[in-house]
């Protein structure tokens, strides 16, 4: 028997032509393409189309395949309906995962799966990936308003899905700056190997379960604080510090309690996320631009990273995705605990393309475990107790 590795560390659990993370130089790329490559001139449909098919769409099948998500921005009567009676204080988390599992009962036809081995009916899967990355946006940001009370802004079919999003969250569209930034920071969250909600795909996928199954999987799981649930939790973190002056005191404090710094550290990278870099420098690039409030975080967390730098960087403990994507959020008008969410409306394209990957040469998982209970024994009569 091989021997138990917690959290899995270093054990392959499939094959993917997807995504390649290298930790040790801090290197991403999907499909072969340098992430920086990508958030400098690709789009979130594009890198969409890139992760789902393997190569960089012609002009043509990218205006399709854009157009197929802009028909499908529209969420169906009863959902929006349905979203009006969850209690106004859920986490966005626990509606988006309600409200996809939910579109499976609105979206049936799942013949092509029933074959273990292959799906042959392309545009089924084709089809239900456009579905759930085109309504994954518009079921956040009609939450916004919901919750609060309002009526949901409808989309606008002509926007892209970045500039959508922030249309439907403000109700107004986006000026070109804010547009870019959302649509990079989609690009930067698309896809990331095999990590925990990533695999949790590929299991429920392995299952031959629907696609809305599989997100809706994903999507628990990437709620929790170790995974995705961290980036709402970096901008309280940096509100609490408040200024850089308190920063090195803060971090000695936390390291002393055994307590883990929000958006540092990651199980591949040993170095800086090369997302965090990415983000970092549109960062930079608004704060030149609005400055203000934005100023004060910023310079906090320049000096956090700092720090850290110093007191972690020993154990290759360095800022991860999550360290400057809710700055970016918050001078968005995104509530915090609305950020998460907006990971899976990105995710949802790497997650949408492993369960294509999965389902084209399925096995379902089923791994061991080390039994470390007791030997059998005899059942004693509750009296006997
Ligand atoms: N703050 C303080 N210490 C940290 C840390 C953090 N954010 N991340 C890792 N470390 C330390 C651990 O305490 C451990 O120290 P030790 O060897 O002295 O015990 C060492 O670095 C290795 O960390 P470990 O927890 O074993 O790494 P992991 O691969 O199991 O976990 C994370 C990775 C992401 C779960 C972990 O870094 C973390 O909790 N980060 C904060 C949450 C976060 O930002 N998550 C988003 C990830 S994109």
């Amino acid at each position: 028997m091989s021997d138990f590795l917690p959290g899995l560390e270093g054990v392959p659990a499939t094959k993917s032509a997807i995504s390649f993370i290298d930790g040790e130089k801090g290197i991403l790329s999907y499909r072969g393409y340098p992430l920086e490559t990508l958030a400098e001139n690709s789009t979130f449909e594009e890198t969409t189309l890139l992760l789902l098919d393997g190569e960089l769409p012609t002009k043509k099948a990218l205006n399709d395949f854009s157009q197929q998500l802009k028909d499908n921005y529209r969420i169906k009567y009863h959902i929006r309906q349905m979203m009006r009676h969850f209690p106004h204080t859920g986490h966005p988390m626990d509606m988006l995962q309600t409200a996809v599992s939910s579109l499976g009962m609105f979206y049936p036809g799942t013949e092509c799966l029933t074959d273990a081995n292959s799906c042959e009916d392309l545009d089924y899967v084709r089809n239900m990936t456009v579905n759930i990355i085109a309504q994954m946006a518009p079921l956040v940001a009609m939450w916004e308003h919901i919750r609060n009370g309002w009526d949901p802004v409808n989309p606008k079919h002509d926007l892209s899905v970045a500039e959508n999003l922030l249309y439907m969250f403000n109700g107004e569209e986006p000026d070109p700056l804010m547009a870019k930034i959302m649509d990079v920071c989609l690009i930067l969250h698309a896809e990331h190997t095999l990590n925990a909600s990533t695999f949790a795909a590929l299991v429920a996928g392995s299952t031959l379960a629907t696609p809305y199954s599989v997100i809706s999987a994903a999507i628990g799981t990437l709620s929790g604080p170790l995974h995705g649930g961290a980036n709402q939790r970096v901008v309280g973190m940096l509100q609490e510090i408040g200024s850089p002056k308190n920063v090195e005191s803060w971090v000695d404090e936390k390291l002393k309690n055994k307590e883990v710094i929000w958006g540092m550290g990651h199980r591949e990278y040993k170095v800086k996320d090369p997302r965090a870099t990415i983000l970092h420098k549109l960062v930079e690039q608004l704060v030149a631009e609005r400055g203000g409030h934005l100023d004060d975080m910023f310079d906090t967390a320049l000096k956090l990273e700092e720090v850290c730098a110093d007191r972690l960087g020993h154990k290759g403990v360095y800022p991860n995705v999550d360290f400057y994507s809710g700055i970016l959020y918050s001078e968005m008008g995104i509530p915090e605990d609305e950020f998460t969410a907006l990971f899976a409306v990105a995710r949802s394209a790497g997650w949408l393309a492993h369960w294509r990957e999965q389902i084209s040469d399925n096995r379902i998982y089923r791994p061991t475990q080390i039994y470390v209970g007791s030997d059998m024994r005899d059942y004693t009569p509750i009296e006997e107790r």
